[in-house]
């Protein structure tokens, strides 16, 4: 069958021959990327030893709470796109996990296909299943490539989506000059990368635990994302590496999305998620007593557990760079 016809063009050394890119010969699992001695930084395993159908549950509930802002930055890539006479026949959402953008983009344009690029099959797997439920299966397609290695075989593409994925490689100069040779002149790249906020799963102010648990809760948690992603990767200067890269900004802000109380079940899904995986993150880092907070608000059951709290508000943030290829 061809996997074409489905929408489901399945590449990568999982699906046997006819690969573009056989990303998982590219590197032994658990390469350290060259940072310091001790430090991993390994795509291969999601964050948190999560196992990967967990991870691309997490991904895909996370793109659904954060849609308001995925459809505002669409609707900045088609107001460019139409400025500049762009027709969009092709786009490429690399690092897409699950695909929640390259479904929504090829919702977006329809004339236009999408490809779900990322290095990890297994989140690719469930890209065909979320395109078929948004009526854009024949439009939407898999390619297994690691954005460390070249992008040649992923062929020519007018729009680019990288949402969360460039902080994740070794060199993004580096990446973002691949990305450049395979778009067509005129085309548009767009970035979404950590918001300003604070990190963590609770608003500020949010009234648990000892005084100060919500600020000592965000900071482990950044404290262990830091960590694991590459030296600065929380606080690149995208202009800077766009600029190098051969793009021109044609539009940038921050992306905000602020739900008030009471949440419904799945932004307080996403929370409750959240928190559980900061458990893993927090435990060297908070005392017994925060950790006791988090377990309770972590909990299914517990009558302290975020799914009780009528209280809780979520803030999601993000930054949005567009930029044209010259
Ligand atoms: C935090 S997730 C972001 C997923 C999605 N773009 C989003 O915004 O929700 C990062 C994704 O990048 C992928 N990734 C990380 N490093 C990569 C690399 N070198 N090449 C390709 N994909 C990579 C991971 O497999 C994962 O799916």
């Amino acid at each position: 069958m061809s996997g074409e016809a489905t929408g489901a063009r399945r590449t990568g050394a999982l699906y046997g021959p006819g690969v573009a890119h056989e990303h998982h010969q590219a590197h032994e699992p658990g390469h350290t990327h060259g940072h310091p001695e001790g430090h991993r930084h390994d795509h291969h395993q999601a964050p948190g030893d999560r196992d990967w159908a967990e991870f691309g549950a997490r991904l895909q509930l996370e793109g659904d709470v954060a849609m308001p802002i995925i459809a505002g930055a669409i609707a900045r890539i088609a107001a460019a796109a139409q400025a500049d006479g762009l027709t969009v026949d092709r786009i490429l959402d690399v690092g897409s996990g699950p695909g929640v953008a390259a479904v929504a983009l090829a919702s977006a344009f329809p004339g236009a296909s999408a490809v779900a690029v990322d290095a990890s099959a297994p989140l690719l797997e469930l890209v065909h299943d979320r395109a078929v439920a948004h009526g854009v299966g024949e439009r939407v397609h898999i390619e297994v490539a690691d954005l460390e290695q070249s992008l040649d075989a992923l062929g020519a593409a007018d729009v680019v989506w990288a949402s969360m994925v460039l902080h994740h490689v070794a060199s993004p100069v580096d990446t973002l000059r691949q990305l450049h040779d395979v778009m067509r002149p005129g085309g548009l790249l767009a970035i979404v990368e950590f918001g300003r906020g604070a990190r963590g799963s609770l608003p500020v102010g949010f009234d648990v635990g000892n005084d100060g648990f919500v600020e000592r809760h965000g900071a482990a948690v950044t404290a262990a994302v830091t960590e694991h992603l590459p030296p600065g990767a929380m606080t690149l200067d995208w202009p800077a590496l766009l600029a190098a890269a051969g793009f021109a900004v044609v539009d940038s802000g921050e992306l905000s999305l602020s739900v008030p109380a009471p949440l419904d079940a799945t932004a307080r899904r996403y929370v409750l998620q959240g928190l559980q995986m900061s458990q893993r993150m927090a435990v060297d880092r908070l005392d017994a007593d925060d950790l006791a907070t988090l377990a309770a608000l972590a909990s299914e059951d517990d009558e302290r557990s975020v799914l009780r709290r009528d209280d809780l508000t979520l803030d999601v943030d993000r930054s949005f760079f567009l930029a044209r290829r010259a």
